[in-house]
């Protein structure tokens, strides 16, 4: 379980031209990560926060990365591997990718007196799209929107909360407005959800984390709940293999110069 937050510690420590640090003797999951990232104990109040964010993040049911594990672990790939599994699947800007998207684009607006017109603007550039277009994350507003709650999702009210005594105590109080602004704006407009990676998004500006870092830190404390969910699964397994419904369009037959073409090329690989 610490080979995740070691791993994402010390690249983030190589990428910006810092050795890795030995590992610490630390009083929990999140001191032992954050010492690991800079290099020295955190107070216990900044271990205690990203604690919090950590456990909030730690499972989920069957979220997209989650599943993934369990599709890999049932095929008996090994845990490593499930892991692998579950981090590509995080990364999409769908799932936890969203985090590092939150965090760029209260960057982008960073002035609270923008957000309304910011929200306006990319909302707005929606219409007259294809349905196919709007799913384009450019399309819509990351943080919002959930593909199983229709009200806020819980852990945000929590990351709410957090984000805002981290903003004060770090002086970071004018990112947090600027979330402030965009979850009214939204509010106003659409009836979407806020998700877990909105105001965690906040939380993890106010600790020093870069946009680019925010995924890694989701999988920081989500690896927990891949862990639980593959010893489950290895505990009472049958391989996951669901059905599909074949919708295109009924059997007909070939052309009849594609028919010889079809066997004329078969004749021949048949050769090789
Ligand atoms: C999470 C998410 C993928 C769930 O999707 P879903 O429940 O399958 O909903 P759909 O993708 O079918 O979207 C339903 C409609 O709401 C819109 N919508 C969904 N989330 C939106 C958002 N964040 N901003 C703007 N519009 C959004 C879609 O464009 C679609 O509208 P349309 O039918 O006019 O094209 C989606 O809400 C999303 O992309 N959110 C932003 C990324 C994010 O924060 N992900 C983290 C999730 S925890």
């Amino acid at each position: 379980m610490t080979l995740v937050p070691e791993t994402v510690a010390a690249w983030q420590r190589i990428r910006t031209g810092r050795t890795p640090v030995a590992a610490p003797a630390a009083a929990s999951h999140a001191a032992y990560f954050l010492e690991l990232l800079d290099g020295r104990a955190p107070s216990p109040d900044v271990a205690r926060v990203l604690d919090v964010a950590l456990t909030l993040h730690a499972d989920h049911e069957l979220n997209a990365s989650t599943f993934a594990t369990r599709v890999a672990v049932a095929t008996l790939a090994d845990l490593h591997a499930a892991v692998v599994a579950a981090i590509a699947t995080l990364k999409g800007p769908r799932h936890g990718g969203a985090n590092e998207d939150v965090l760029a684009m209260l960057l982008e607006i960073g002035d609270p007196a923008r957000a309304e017109g910011y929200v306006e603007a990319r909302l707005g550039s929606r219409a007259g799209l294809s349905k196919h277009e709007r799913g384009d994350p450019r399309a819509r507003v990351p943080g919002f929107g959930h593909r199983v709650y229709r009200v806020d999702d819980a852990r945000a009210r929590v990351l709410r909360g957090m984000a805002k005594s981290m903003a004060e105590a770090t002086g970071r109080q004018k990112l947090f407005e600027v979330a402030e602004r965009v979850y009214d704006a939204m509010r106003a407009r659409t009836t979407l959800p806020v998700n877990v990676d909105f105001f965690s998004a906040v939380v993890y500006d106010a600790l020093g984390i870069p946009p680019d870092f925010c995924t890694s830190i989701f999988a920081v404390g989500r690896v927990a709940g891949w862990c639980a969910h593959a010893l489950e699964q290895f505990a009472d397994n049958r391989l996951i293999r669901p059905r599909a419904d074949y919708v295109g369009a009924a059997p007909r037959p070939l052309p009849a110069d594609q028919g010889r073409r079809t066997e004329t090329s078969m004749a021949s690989s048949s050769k090789s």
